[in-house]
């Protein structure tokens, strides 16, 4: 039977109809690109629109439900790898994730506070009314059972810092976090008698996500090295990054690898999602990789500040159709789906360090890329790279191929 990556687009379209996509997603996602007054409307100065591909990992067991994840990433072999991890863990029983409940929190702070413990006792004494006054910013959150759920004081330096964390219920939250916090930053402002220095949401996040797999040894075999070997070496490099902040950075990379283009196909924001992990991590590995009992146990935790509503993915159809086909109907599917697809991505990535290296996966990628680079389209860049063996695999090899075949002189 064909493979889904021989497919054509169109047929591996089809496939995914014959699934349950909806057609009319389908046709979303082939779609090239936004109508030209959605482009102009989502940001300024436009003059054009940047296209990348949009590919699928299939079949990705969570919890015990197979998610179809839509990427978007310019990198070569992701998506790949991401499959290749997928069809690994599955054997195994797939990936089991949680997420902790979804909050965002912001920030109001004010600046030379006379008194700290003064200002802290009148804003507590006001605590009720600065709810109200976070319920009339935003009364439809409330309503779907989201809003103002707690605020805490602490000072840092000189500063008096207000910590507002607010339920977002299935949007992202950084619009909802930033209205309620300026209107309880004019209220505490006035109770305060002084204007707050600064009312934002935080990208720091302390709702963290997790993805667990418990794998059989021998289904990480390569066709070089048996499983247990390859599950060793894995142990062996998760322990690396645990010590080497240079290799904790590529490590994290590799994850973030499938992650952040899942998080850019759902029309998340990925620089909320990177500033979010980046304070989480300070440079440590988010995964760990061990051998115990006869099982190579991988578990990855992260903070997702995600959402399935809202923001940018109201006006992406593409967006929308990417989060229809991952049936990812509440925040929290989506966050075990990323952090699922983050773990395996890793897993891809430790199994090719630990066996052929990742250049041997990159090859016939990198032979198409330069095709390209040559001048071949449709048919050709098929054929040139065929004609790019491991020794030859250069620009000047490309142009050759393409220039016999063409029957012109290069
Ligand atoms: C490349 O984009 C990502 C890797 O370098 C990750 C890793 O080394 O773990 C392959």
């Amino acid at each position: 039977m064909t493979k889904f990556y021989e497919l054509t687009p169109a047929a591996r379209r089809d496939l995914l109809i014959a699934a349950g996509l909806a057609e009319a997603d389908a046709a979303v996602l082939a779609a090239p690109g936004l109508s030209p007054d959605v482009a102009a409307s989502l940001t300024e100065n436009v003059i054009g629109q940047y296209a990348l591909p949009l590919g699928v990992v299939r079949a990705l067991t969570v919890n015990g439900q197979s998610r179809t994840i839509a990427m978007v990433t310019e990198e070569p072999s992701v998506i790949a790898a991401a499959n290749n991890g997928a069809r690994i863990v599955n054997q195994s029983g797939g990936v089991t994730a949680t997420a902790a409940p979804h909050r965002v929190q912001a920030e109001v702070v004010f600046d030379d506070v006379p008194d700290h413990q003064q200002a802290v006792a009148v804003l507590t004494a006001h605590r009720a009314g600065l709810f109200r006054v976070a319920e009339a910013a935003h009364p439809s959150a409330v309503k779907r059972g989201g809003g103002l759920k707690d605020i805490t004081f602490s000072q840092r330096g000189r500063f008096m810092v207000m910590v507002l964390t607010i339920a977002p219920s299935q949007a992202m939250g950084a619009n909802l976090a930033d209205t309620i916090a300026e209107a309880v930053a004019a209220a505490a402002a006035g109770m305060l008698d002084q204007p707050a220095l600064v009312a934002i949401l935080t990208n720091h996040s302390d709702a963290l996500v997790q993805a667990t797999v418990s794998l059989t040894p021998a289904t990480l075999r390569t066709s070089q090295v048996d499983g247990l070997t390859i599950a060793r070496r894995i142990a062996a490099l998760s322990d690396l990054a645990q010590v080497d902040p240079l290799r904790a950075a590529t490590h994290n990379k590799g994850i973030m690898n499938g992650i952040e283009a899942a998080v850019l196909a759902t029309g998340n924001d990925t620089r909320a999602v990177a500033a979010a992990v980046a304070a989480y991590s300070l440079g440590r590995p988010l995964s760990s990789w061990v051998l115990t009992a006869g099982r190579m146990v991988g578990q990855l935790t992260l903070p997702l500040p995600v959402g399935v509503l809202g923001g940018a993915i109201s006006a992406l159809p593409k967006a929308q159709a990417a989060l229809r086909l991952g049936d990812f109907q509440t925040v929290s599917d989506l966050q075990c789906g990323l952090a699922a697809l983050g773990l395996v991505q890793n897993l891809a990535a430790l199994r090719a360090l630990a066996g052929p290296g990742i250049q041997a996966g990159h090859m016939a990628l990198q032979a198409k890329a330069l095709a390209i680079a040559a001048g071949a389209s449709g048919a050709e860049i098929q054929q040139v790279a065929a004609g790019l063996s491991a020794q030859t695999r250069t620009l000047a090899a490309a142009k050759q191929l393409l220039a016999n075949l063409r029957g012109t002189t290069e």
